[in-house]
């Protein structure tokens, strides 16, 4: 029976060895979040990078360019990181290239992973049923919030072990806490997560739909994963 793990931050990647596993790289508030709807939507490819600077050197390729830091827009890009954003034909057929303080990174630091997936409650039972035909080990990484720990991915983690785990075994204390956190907020994500510093954040930033929006289970059959430099749908 293949396993599942749990990293909740990429501070920890140095102690997963990632090589023939499946990764599923989280960050529900809200760069991954944005990447399922901007594929829902009809976006081409997504290019994540780590730096600002990488990110405006695509706008010279015809991407539409896009950059979020400490939850704001970036000056000087196309987009910022709110799926609301990504709707509306703003992205179909098109390149996008997307810099966040958390998301791209903890994609970009889990490349040596056999297969890498792109994972939001938006298109939580594709990511599932995905898992369950590639039958190889998980692991589920967290992007946290700079290096710290944080609560909606790890609740994002748990919702997967609940789904998977009549097919998928684990033993590390972080798959299990994860499961029980989940299964504590299940009835309420939302008010469980009230309290939480990046819920606190963007709503001290005025950002209020977008924590709603992400926290939504299953409203898209979208699969993104890393093929060479780029995330593709491999549902479309
Ligand atoms: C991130 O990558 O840290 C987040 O997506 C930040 C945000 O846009 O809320």
């Amino acid at each position: 029976m293949a396993s599942i793990d749990v990293c909740y931050s990429p501070e920890l990647l140095h102690l997963y060895d990632l090589k023939g596993k499946a990764v599923v790289a989280v960050d529900i508030l809200r760069a991954t979040s944005t990447m399922v709807t901007a594929f829902a939507h009809g976006a081409k490819d997504i290019f994540p990078v780590m730096e600002l600077e990488e990110c405006r050197a695509f706008s010279g390729e015809g991407c539409l360019t896009a950059a979020e830091r400490n939850g704001i827009k970036a000056e000087g890009f196309d987009l910022g990181n709110s799926p609301f954003s990504y709707m509306n034909g703003a992205v179909n057929g098109r390149s996008i290239a997307i810099t966040t303080t958390n998301g791209t990174r903890a994609i970009r630091l889990s490349e040596a992973a056999e297969e890498v997936i792109v994972g939001a409650f938006l298109n939580l039972k594709t990511v599932a049923k995905h898992l369950k035909e590639l039958a190889l080990d998980v692991v589920v990484v967290c992007a946290g919030w700079k290096g710290q720990f944080n609560l909606e991915d790890t609740l994002f983690a748990g919702a997967l072990v609940d789904y998977l785990q009549k097919d998928f075994a684990f033993e590390n204390d972080a798959t299990l806490a994860s499961l029980h956190l989940y299964q504590a907020a299940k009835t309420d994500v939302f008010n469980f997560l009230r309290q939480s510093s990046h819920v606190r954040r963007l709503e001290n930033l005025g950002i209020h739909e977008d924590v709603q929006f992400c926290l939504q289970h299953n409203l898209y059959e979208v699969l993104p994963v890393w093929r060479q430099d780029r995330l593709i749908d491999l549902k479309s």
